[in-house]
């Protein structure tokens, strides 16, 4: 039995969908989506080809950072729904094929949870060593702090007991003392409770600050090493189910994404984003070069073989171009977000892929077409699939938060509530729903919708997609991206033309002793090589798939 035919390491090769239960569909009318909508929608993913559904934090929460600040980790927020509704959406996605994760946030508590509540009562409350905390006043950290518009300083001065905790992300996410062996207790709790309820695994929010968060406990006989908590943490989610996993959001280098992965041990986080990749992506689509992409993925470095790099184009924050030097940042913000109004922070775009496209079809096809052939497991954020645009004028990050886009009806489908109830309002003009909506894309087999379900499709016909061996094919023209993904005797051969001027590219199909045949993945028609070669003509921005695999063998397609 190979393990590629397997689902034990079923994260390698699934697609990943990410959503944010409060803005997807809204059941009872009352203009927050809820988990009661979410379930009626599972058929829906199912049929896009989903196999792995990200929920967004549903927590109780004070949502003051769209609930990534939570008051218990145990719940439910009352909004969405209670856990038995939440226990109906697991059920029916299990039942379609659809593993589902939950966001967990290890790094931070509301600043309203009980703990930092009791924790800020004294010095000596029980709870005090659950956060972090320093006497004296802190240096300059502005340079430090994760949202520079409205914080400007990683320590805030509790006034009553006079001293400063941590806080990476806002004033009222205290971080949490990972150093305390308590703390980690509790976590593990967590962990346990979530998965005894059915989920799968996490994406684990905000790793690299763990990191920062230890080297900040002042007492230096408390020094823990973050890889011996994510160690800890893997195994004991590994204990209570064993295909349970890990993607974590670890937005640092490569070299340093290796080490959270476990490095060649593999017994840490099974999946992390690729960021670099990411962001070389937008660089080599603004100058119709592949060169940064290749170089990123040529770079990444070999994991242990469960590991796998989970790809996207776009999630719920900003389009973050901070691993770019400030020249490649600002080559990507002419390309795609020019406007002041369209970026965020110095570092990132607030917008989505079409509308950074100028919404031209053809470039935003491309964009998904790298996305589902790349080497990885492919994650969509929700309404990607439809083409769905920004609210520009939305507050910050929460421009890409819109509810999604159902119908061209009253609030896009979304929910049945008076527009001024909804919990945001709905895209506006060109991309709003009469434009850019779900039901009108599953009618048209020319949507984009369609387009993405297709490959979806292709992209889990192809297991050397996730499992196989990545490489470049050499070619001549300087705007054409061909690579190869290769497992055992099957290979994918895709080629893309970054640029606007069409070309005819003479693409080798070979490099294998045995006679191959060679089937075009879109056209599902056979293709013959000639001395293994085929000629490509590619539109600009065009693309092709094409499947290798034993002359004669039984392989679909
Ligand atoms: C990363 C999340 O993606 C972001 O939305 C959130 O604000 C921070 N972590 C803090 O939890």
């Amino acid at each position: 039995m190979r393990i590629t035919d397997t689902s034990d390491v079923w994260w390698k090769s699934a697609v990943v969908y990410c959503l944010d239960i409060e803005t997807y569909y809204d059941k009872d009318g009352d203009g927050i989506g809820d988990l009661a909508g979410l379930a009626e929608r599972i058929d829906y993913l199912a049929e896009l080809g989903v196999s792995c559904l990200w929920l967004m934090p549903f927590y109780p929460s004070p949502d003051r950072d769209d609930g990534y600040d939570i008051t218990d980790f145990y719940g439910v927020d009352p909004r969405l729904g209670n856990h038995g509704q939440l226990v109906e959406v697991i059920r029916t996605a299990h039942d379609r094929g659809i593993n589902v994760i939950a966001d967990l946030v290890i790094n931070h508590t509301s600043d309203r949870h009980p703990w930092f509540k009791a924790a800020r009562r004294s010095v000596d409350n029980p709870f005090r060593d659950y956060y972090v905390w320093r006497d004296t006043t802190p240096p300059d950290t502005s340079k430090q702090v994760v949202f520079p518009d409205k914080e400007d300083s990683i320590w805030e001065l509790d006034d009553k007991t006079g001293q400063w905790y941590l806080h990476h992300f806002y004033k009222h996410q205290p971080d949490l003392n990972l150093a305390n062996p308590a703390v980690v207790e509790e976590i593990l709790r967590t962990v346990g409770f979530w998965l005894e309820l059915g989920f799968d695994g996490f994406r684990v929010d905000g790793i690299p600050f763990l990191e920062q968060t230890l080297k900040n406990v002042g007492d230096p006989e408390a020094l823990v090493d973050p890889h011996d908590v994510m160690r800890e943490i893997r195994g004991f989610l590994n204990r209570r189910a064993g295909h349970a996993m890990m993607l974590g959001e670890v937005n640092l280098p490569h070299e340093q994404q290796l080490d959270f992965f476990g490095g060649g041990a593999g017994d840490e986080l099974q999946m992390q984003f690729d960021f670099i990749a990411m962001q070389a992506t937008y660089l080599s689509l603004a100058r119709e070069d592949p060169a940064p992409l290749v170089k990123a993925l040529q770079e990444r470095p070999a994991t242990h073989p469960t590991c796998q790099w989970a790809t996207f184009l776009r999630n719920h924050d900003e389009l973050t171009l901070d691993k770019l030097s400030d020249e490649e940042r600002q080559e990507v913000f002419a390309a795609f977000g020019p406007e002041p109004e369209m970026q965020l922070f110095g570092r990132g775009l607030k917008r989505r892929v079409p509308t950074m496209m100028g919404g031209d079809p053809r470039r935003i096809r491309l964009a998904y077409s790298l996305l589902f052939s790349l080497p990885g497991t492919p994650t969509l954020y929700y309404g990607e699939e439809i083409g769905m645009g920004e609210d520009l004028a939305a507050e910050g990050r929460m421009a890409v938060r819109t509810p999604m886009q159902w119908t061209s009806g009253a609030n896009g489908g979304f929910s049945a509530a008076p527009p001024r109830k909804l919990v945001q309002r709905v895209v506006p003009d060109g991309y709003g729903p009469a434009h850019v909506n779900v039901a009108d894309q599953r009618r048209d087999p020319d949507s984009l919708w369609n387009f993405v379900r297709t490959l979806i499709g292709s992209y889990r016909m192809c297991p050397e997609l996730g499992w196989g061996r990545f490489s470049v094919v050499d070619q001549p023209h300087a705007a054409v991206l061909a690579h190869r993904c290769d497992l055992d005797d099957v290979a994918t051969v895709v080629v893309h033309n970054l640029g606007s001027d069409p070309v005819v590219v003479d693409l080798p199909v070979d490099g294998s002793d045995e006679a191959h045949d060679l089937v075009d993945l879109f056209s599902l028609e056979e293709v013959v090589p000639v001395d293994g070669r085929v000629e490509v003509s590619l539109d600009g921005y065009g693309f092709r798939w094409f499947r290798l695999r034993p002359e004669g063998g039984m392989h679909l397609p």
